[in-house]
């Protein structure tokens, strides 16, 4: 197993995002299927529609390829609007990861969207911007990806005008993670029993050393960076639990925001095998990070996914061709206002 300080990537500026990576910024538009319908429940808690009085100046951090912004723009009917209007709509979105931002401009050229949004790298926790100075400020599935996320609800606090908005979604489960998990599982015992009869080959040897899958709060531990959770305590001395709406909603309102709402939302996708793989195969890039260099042997050459492939293939066809249902997708929406 990778000791728990070969951390994931994206935790410090000095180290490449592990988002910055164009490969898995194309590929992320798969994971905004189910992000985006996120960020309408979150858009939709927060008041924003059609009726929402302009002037509207919203920020969107950890904006990812910009489904959020995508969606406010839909959801406010800015195309609806009269011209003279237009410029009482202003949208900027804000990551970190210059791969991200690039395949949201690259975005623009292809789809028609009635306002571009200002595209700027910042980092959500200290993005450098004006305070007091923006209406509604997202943040979804954004939090948790860095360090201190208690940091980026501060930063929105100061950031928003009084009476203006803000919201964040965190996952609490993961609908991927019990077949990744499973597959996982098969994939390393099947090849270590073809090992442990000595006819095993090459590619049994790398397979029987996938490591275990770790508990989803580890993961949600690694992906905020705090690598050890029993040591990393948060400012009050309490075990930092993000994925917990009660914890959430304890840390907005400690960053000073009122009328906090939380809400938990469960959402069912119903995929092919294909296209189940294609949401683990990014997945399993990002697991690989917190590998060894010899457990990550298994990722050479698509190995591993080749596997995982024909795993989520057998599935389909032992259950007679059913569709794979994740039905484990939990997030909570939190939404908050400044006074
Ligand atoms: C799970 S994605 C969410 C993207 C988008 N908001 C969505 O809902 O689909 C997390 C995003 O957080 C960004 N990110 C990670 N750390 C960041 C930081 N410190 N500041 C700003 N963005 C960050 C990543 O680059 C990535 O685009």
């Amino acid at each position: 197993m990778a000791s728990a300080t070969s951390a994931c990537p994206s935790n410090t500026d000095s180290k490449k995002l592990l988002w910055d990576d164009e490969t898995f910024a194309s590929r992320y538009r798969t994971a905004e299927g189910l992000t985006g319908d996120y960020a309408l429940d979150l858009l939709k808690q927060m008041g924003v529609s059609a009726t929402t009085p302009a002037p509207v100046k919203h920020l969107d951090l950890a904006c990812g390829t910009g489904v959020v912004a995508k969606h406010a723009i839909s959801l406010l009917e800015v195309a609806n609007k009269p011209a003279s209007s237009k410029d009482q709509y202003n949208f900027t979105a804000a990551d970190l990861a210059p791969a991200m931002l690039d395949a949201l401009r690259s975005r623009f050229e292809s789809e028609s969207w009635s306002i571009r949004p200002e595209v700027i790298k910042a980092d959500m926790r200290d993005t450098n911007l004006p305070a007091d100075n923006f209406t509604h400020i997202t943040c979804s599935f954004g939090p948790c990806n860095a360090p201190n996320p208690l940091a980026t609800l501060r930063e929105s606090y100061r950031l928003l005008t009084s009476g203006g908005v803000a919201g964040w979604t965190a996952w609490t489960a993961c609908g991927w993670y019990p077949d990744v998990m499973a597959a996982l599982d098969d994939i390393r015992s099947h090849a270590a029993k073809a090992s442990a009869t000595g006819k095993g080959t090459e590619d049994d040897e790398k397979l029987a050393k996938v490591p275990q899958m770790q508990s989803f709060r580890t993961m949600i531990g690694r992906f905020t960076g705090i690598e050890d959770l029993s040591v990393a305590k948060d400012e009050d001395g309490e075990m930092p639990k993000w994925e917990s709406d009660e914890y959430f909603v304890k840390q907005v309102r400690k960053a000073g925001f009122v009328d906090v709402q939380v809400n938990v939302v469960n959402k069912t996708l119903f995929l092919s095998g294909e296209d189940a793989y294609e949401i683990v195969k990014p997945i399993l890039g990002i697991l690989g990070n917190w590998w060894s260099q010899e457990e990550r042997k298994v990722l050479e050459g698509g190995l591993l996914e080749k596997k995982v492939q024909e795993w989520f293939k057998k599935k389909v066809e032992e259950n007679e061709g059913k569709k794979v249902v994740w039905d484990t997708w939990k997030a909570m929406i939190v939404t908050g206002r400044k006074e």
